[in-house]
């Protein structure tokens, strides 16, 4: 998605961010992924992608040139970087996208920010040619329902048992062809719509974040 005049970016994972992640991750699901798991995950370009979306004013000049410029980068960077405030992945199997994770840092959540991340997947899925996305989510999950309804997802399924942690059952959502006319037209007004809601909010730090 277009992001010019907003003050975030969608870029690929790169193993730097995985302390970031991983710690993110442990905050938000239950069974986090470990370091590991996501070290191998970004390994398979061509079969998975996984992005970061970032808080440009509080991202670290990475393409300084000077000599000095390794050493500063060691000193600025914190060991938990608040400028990464969300990711989601995805991997690509046969002619599908299957979401395999989406998460947004609590004190973020409720500005579209999931949704950008949800968008940024979709366009990868189109970008790689698949027929649909796919993806399970939790019975009692209704917030990530809601997104993925929005974004044309149904219920074709249910998986018992899927999360060991409580035995809770998965939905497996599903998108129509992404490459039909109908769902082409939905998800670009949807992305327009998100995009107009990103330009016209404040887009200042949440308050209990603001302070770095
Ligand atoms: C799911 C998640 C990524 C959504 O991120 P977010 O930035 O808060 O969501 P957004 O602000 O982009 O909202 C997008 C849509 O999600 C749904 N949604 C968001 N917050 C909601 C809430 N509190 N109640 C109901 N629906 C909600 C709505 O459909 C919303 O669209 P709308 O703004 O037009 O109503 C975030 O809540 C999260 O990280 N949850 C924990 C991890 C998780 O459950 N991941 C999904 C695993 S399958």
């Amino acid at each position: 998605m277009e992001l010019s005049g907003l003050p975030y970016a969608v870029m690929p994972m790169a193993k730097r961010d995985i302390p970031t992640v991983s710690q993110i991750e442990r905050e938000v699901f239950s069974l986090p992924w470990s370091s590991t798991a996501f070290r191998y995950e970004i390994e398979r370009a061509n079969t998975a992608c996984y992005l970061v979306l970032r808080y440009t004013p509080w991202m670290i000049d990475e393409e300084e040139t000077s000599w000095l410029a390794p050493v500063r980068r060691v000193l600025r960077r914190p060991a938990f970087d608040p400028s990464l405030l969300g990711y989601g992945g995805c991997w690509f199997m046969v002619d599908e996208a299957h979401i395999s994770t989406l998460a947004v840092r609590p004190a973020w959540r409720g500005r579209g920010l999931g949704e950008l991340l949800l968008v940024s997947l979709i366009e990868e899925a189109y970008r790689h040619q698949v027929n649909l996305v796919t993806l399970e989510v939790r019975v009692g999950n209704l917030v990530a329902q809601n997104l993925y309804a929005k974004y044309g997802f149904r219920q074709v399924g249910r998986r018992k048992a899927y999360y060991s942690d409580n035995r809770e059952d998965a939905y497996i959502m599903t998108t129509d062809p992404i490459a039909s006319p109908a769902y082409r037209r939905q998800f670009d007004t949807l992305r327009d719509a998100l995009r107009r809601r990103l330009l016209a909010q404040p887009n200042d730090p949440p308050a209990e974040v603001s302070e770095l």
